[in-house]
C-alpha cells in the first residue's frame, strides 16, 4: 500500500507524511532528502549544482547513510537540490531507489508513505492514495522562517520568501517531472489549517482510499 504526498516546499507535507506513516505503521521516505544529498555532495566537492556531469556522478555515488547528514535540512542544500533536480540523469538515477522503497518498504512494513514533488505522477503513478499538499507561499515562508528560528538558525523572512518563490518556479517549470497535481490526487490546502487539522483531513481521505482499494 502506497500513500503518495506531493506539494511545494514547506507546505507541511513532510510532517503529514511522518504522522500518516506512524498512524498506519508504514515506512516513510522523504524523497527531498535524496535530491538534497546530491546537491550537498556537489557543493561540498566545490562543484556547481547546475553542472549535469557533476550532479549525475554525485547521484550515482549516493549511499543510504548520506541521508542522515544534519546539513541536509539547511537552505543551501535545498537550493542546490532544486538545481540538481532539474537534471534528467539525476532524476533517473534516483528513480530506481524510490521505486525499490515503494515495492519493498524496509523492515517488512506493510506499506510506504512517500513524499516529494513527482510521487503521484511519476514515481508511483498507481498509488491508491494521493494527496497534493499546498499552502499560500507567504504562509509557507512564514512557517519555514519560524522553523529556522526555532532551530536557533539565523533567518530573514524576505530571503526565505524569495528562496521559496524561486524554488517553486524551478520545480514547476522544469522539463522533467515538474511539480504538478496528479489527476487523481486530492488537493489539501493547509493555509488555514494547523497541523492537527491538516492531519485529520489527510487521514479522512487516505482511509477512504484504502477502504475503496480493499473493497475492490
Ligand atoms: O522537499 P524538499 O524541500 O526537501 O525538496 C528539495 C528539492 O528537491 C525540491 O525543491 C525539488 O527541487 C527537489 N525534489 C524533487 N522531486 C522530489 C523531491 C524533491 O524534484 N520528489
Amino acid at each position: 500500500m502506497i500513500i503518495a504526498l506531493d506539494g511545494p516546499a514547506a507546505s507541511g507535507k513532510g510532517t503529514l507524511a511522518k504522522r500518516l506513516a506512524q498512524h498506519f505503521g508504514y515506512a516513510h521516505l522523504d524523497t527531498g532528502k535524496l535530491y538534497r544529498a546530491v546537491g550537498l555532495a556537489v557543493l561540498q566537492s566545490g562543484g556547481d549544482p547546475e553542472n549535469a556531469a557533476a550532479a549525475e556522478s554525485a547521484a550515482n555515488a549516493l549511499v543510504p547513510s548520506d541521508l542522515d547528514n544534519p546539513a541536509l535540512s539547511g537552505d543551501d542544500a535545498a537550493v542546490a537540490a532544486s538545481k540538481v533536480a532539474a537534471i534528467p540523469a539525476v532524476r533517473a538515477a534516483l528513480l530506481a531507489f524510490q521505486r525499490r522503497f515503494a515495492e519493498s518498504p524496509p523492515d517488512g512494513a506493510p506499506g510506504a508513505v512517500i513524499d516529494g514533488r513527482d510521487i503521484g505522477t511519476v514515481v508511483c503513478p498507481d498509488a491508491p492514495a494521493k494527496l497534493f499538499v499546498t499552502a499560500d507561499v507567504e504562509i509557507r515562508a512564514e512557517r519555514r522562517h519560524k522553523e529556522l528560528l526555532g532551530r536557533g538558525e539565523t533567518s530573514i523572512y524576505a530571503r526565505v520568501l524569495q528562496d521559496l518563490t524561486e524554488r517553486d518556479e524551478r520545480d514547476s517549470n522544469r522539463a522533467v517531472s515538474p511539480l504538478q497535481t496528479a489527476s487523481d490526487a486530492v488537493v489539501l490546502d493547509t493555509s488555514a489549517m494547523d497541523p492537527d487539522a491538516a492531519f485529520a483531513a489527510a487521514l479522512a481521505h487516505v482511509e477512504k482510499r484504502l477502504k475503496d482499494a480493499s473493497d475492490r
